[in-house]
């Protein structure tokens, strides 16, 4: 293609807007209006949110959903069922949302960061068995970009080390590995339906497991572990926030999930269909899925190759010129280095908890050298507009073809 780049004054590629994104409509609104006539917003009396944990949970075959009201709660959730002893460990990714490490910080538990493989940008299950330490609790598995990770050796080295595993499936609803879905080859999945994710209630989140303790373990603590069966004198039996879904919330969530299977088959079929345009573009590379999985497109990562004749920024500035918005590096930085209190380790008042916790490990920091591997990948990678579910296959070629007008372009 020899068409001169728009950001050298030719002309884009896209010159009209995409389609919006508007994910609610006459279903949730149906859902609602129950709601709103019954009088009651709470889940205790109502039957939106308890529907809602049912069906996602049945969707995934799992004995449990425990709502929430966010992916960060959900998350809390699951590390509240795990129940860590401060000072303990749990493994996890740094390309994430500080959502997937609040939690672990808030138990007390120390995340310990593994790095993410260049082609996949998921975890290194490599690298989550070197640095299992005797404190390790669990491993938090984070399926980056609706891309599943390589679960069987994780699940492999979880077993061997008797480790829980936690999969963060914020971004991830629905994706498959090997045939299965995510959030249920782990102990728990959690997910998150904030505004931009696949299925939202504008805030929202709902934790999975097939586990009895930690299912009703999980159940208590989102309600601060106020025991309601139980009569007379109150009764809490775990020390944990109140996390409760509220039925407005629950009735949106309800409609969303009895959508989640058309939302995702069409969203996968327009990010199948960029990902087979973009097949043999020149200088840059696609985040790697692996034999046998699904991807669901929360993002489309690429990744610019180091030696392309182009820096990220380059290739994003061109893309964005052509019509496609195009961002660059995602969080910029692992997550440990995107917060200055983490890094410094002064998360509550003066002290330096859960580092200073007798049962620490001593000498876990967070630098630049925690995971130099993960930081480059943050540096090569491009997130070019990502197919929706709202997009036509004529928007979808229209985005795979300002990809190669630069990628080849900026190449000379
Ligand atoms: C991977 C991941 N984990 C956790 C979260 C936290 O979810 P929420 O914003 O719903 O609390 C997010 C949100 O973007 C996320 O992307």
């Amino acid at each position: 293609m020899s068409a001169t780049l728009a950001i050298n004054g030719g002309t884009p590629v896209r010159t009209g807007p995409f389609p919006p994104q508007k994910k609610v409509g006459k279903e949730e609104l149906k859902e609602l209006v129950d709601v709103i006539d019954s009088g009651n917003m709470n889940r205790w009396g109502g039957t939106k949110v308890v529907a809602f944990e049912e069906e996602f949970a049945a969707i995934h075959g799992a004995k449990y959903g425990v709502a929430s009201t966010s992916g960060t709660s959900a998350l809390h959730t699951a590390v509240g069922m795990i129940n860590p002893s401060p000072g303990q460990e749990i493994i996890t990714g740094p390309i994430t949302d500080m959502g997937s490490i609040v939690p672990i910080l808030y138990q007390g538990a120390i995340p310990i960061f593994a790095e993410c493989a260049p082609d996949t940008f998921n975890m290194d299950p490599a690298d989550i068995e070197a640095k299992i330490t005797e404190k390790t609790a669990a491993i938090m598995a984070i399926h980056l970009f609706g891309n599943p990770c390589d679960m069987d050796p994780i699940m492999e080295i979880a077993r061997a080390h008797n480790l829980p595993v936690i999969e963060d499936c914020s971004q991830a609803h629905l994706s498959e590995y090997k045939g299965k879905l995510v959030g249920t080859m782990g102990d728990i999945g959690c997910f998150s339906l904030q505004q931009s994710k696949h299925i939202t209630s504008g805030d929202g989140g709902i934790a999975i497991t097939n586990d009895d303790e930690f299912g009703i373990r999980g159940k208590l603590f989102t309600d601060k572990g106020w025991h309601r069966e139980q009569y007379g004198p109150r009764v809490y039996e775990v020390f944990g926030p109140n996390y409760r879904m509220n039925e407005l919330s629950g009735a949106v969530a309800l409609a969303q999930t009895r959508k989640m299977r058309d939302i995702i088959d069409l969203r996968r079929a327009r990010g199948d269909l960029l990902r087979e345009l973009l097949a043999h573009v020149p200088h840059v590379r696609l985040q790697k899925l692996m034999e046998g999985c699904k991807h669901t497109y929360w993002q489309f990562g690429m990744y610019v190759e180091d030696d392309a004749p182009f820096t990220p920024t380059e290739f994003t500035q061109a893309l964005s010129a052509e019509g496609v918005p195009c961002g660059a590096h995602y969080i910029g930085r692992p997550i440990f280095l995107c917060h200055d209190a983490l890094r410094n380790q002064r998360l509550f008042g003066d002290s330096r908890y859960p580092f200073d916790h007798p049962n620490a490990r001593p000498g876990i920091t967070y630098d630049e050298n925690t995971c130099p591997q993960t930081q480059h990948v943050l540096d090569r990678l491009v997130q070019p507009m990502c197919p929706t579910q709202f997009m036509s296959e004529d928007d979808v070629r229209d985005i795979g073809a300002a990809i190669e007008k630069v990628a080849e372009g900026l190449r000379k």
